[in-house]
């Protein structure tokens, strides 16, 4: 069973990949044009944003209400695979946005015979947003899309996480991975997307953090990173 095949589903994410790329287009072509002005690497463009950030989180997220910044359908169906291939009940979310990314780790779950994908959204009107498309896919028993602060609504996952999926703001990496670090199973996998934060990627690969960590050559430039907490 690929639930991910299905016509619903199927024809869900091929409209949301086509509405993030309408809404997403003039920004990215925007970030590109920066970089290559400026001379400057995908790092050092991520590295200003961090410090954005850290200067004022909401309104650096409230400029993105009508941006998906959504995997592509590529890493969408890596998502898949690895809930399939770790048999994963337990999933936290840090960034569910349009809930594009949720889509595919849900279909997952729901073939793996169940489970709960625990979400975390600061914007409210992407927490609606995405509701409403889980909802459309036949996906929404298995998904708590939790609105607010992740730092505030991911303190108590449920039980022990498989899965963490950290693609929310670049600067709260690390702090959301050691929120969810407790909980985390023996053989639990930890994806980063648009892991740049030059701590986080310093802690997950310091084999004495119980990690093993590498930078998946996924959507290259994007910072896929792929961490296991070692058993
Ligand atoms: C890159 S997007 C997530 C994309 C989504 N995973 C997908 O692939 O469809 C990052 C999201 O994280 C949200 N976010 C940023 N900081 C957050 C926080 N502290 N708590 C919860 N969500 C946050 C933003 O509003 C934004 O929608």
């Amino acid at each position: 069973m690929n639930t991910l095949e299905t016509e619903i589903v199927a024809q869900l994410l091929q409209k949301l990949h086509q509405d993030a790329e309408a809404a997403d287009h003039e920004y990215f072509k925007s970030v590109m044009a920066e970089i290559e002005t400026s001379g400057e690497t995908a790092e050092d463009w991520a590295a200003k944003l961090l410090i954005d950030e850290k200067a004022g989180l909401r309104s650096v997220y409230q400029g993105f209400a009508n941006h998906f910044l959504a995997v592509s359908a590529n890493f969408g169906r890596f998502l898949y695979a690895m809930v399939r291939a770790s048999k994963a009940v337990r999933i936290v979310e840090f960034g569910t946005s349009m809930g594009i990314s949720t889509i595919y780790l849900a279909a997952a779950l729901r073939d793996n015979g169940g489970g709960t994908l625990i979400g975390s959204e600061l914007e409210p009107s992407k927490v609606q947003r995405a509701r409403a498309h889980l909802k459309a896919a036949g996906l929404a028993d298995l998904v708590d899309i939790r609105e607010g602060d992740a730092r505030e609504t991911l303190v108590n996952p449920g039980g022990p996480v498989d899965l963490l999926l950290i693609d929310g703001a670049f600067s709260l990496y690390l702090p959301v991975l050691k929120l969810i670090e407790p909980h985390l199973r023996p053989g639990a996998v930890v994806l980063g997307e648009n892991a740049f934060d030059p701590e986080y990627l310093a802690y997950v690969r310091d084999p004495a953090r119980g990690y093993f960590s590498r930078m998946l050559p996924i959507d290259e430039g994007r910072g896929n990173e792929f961490t296991v907490r070692l058993p």
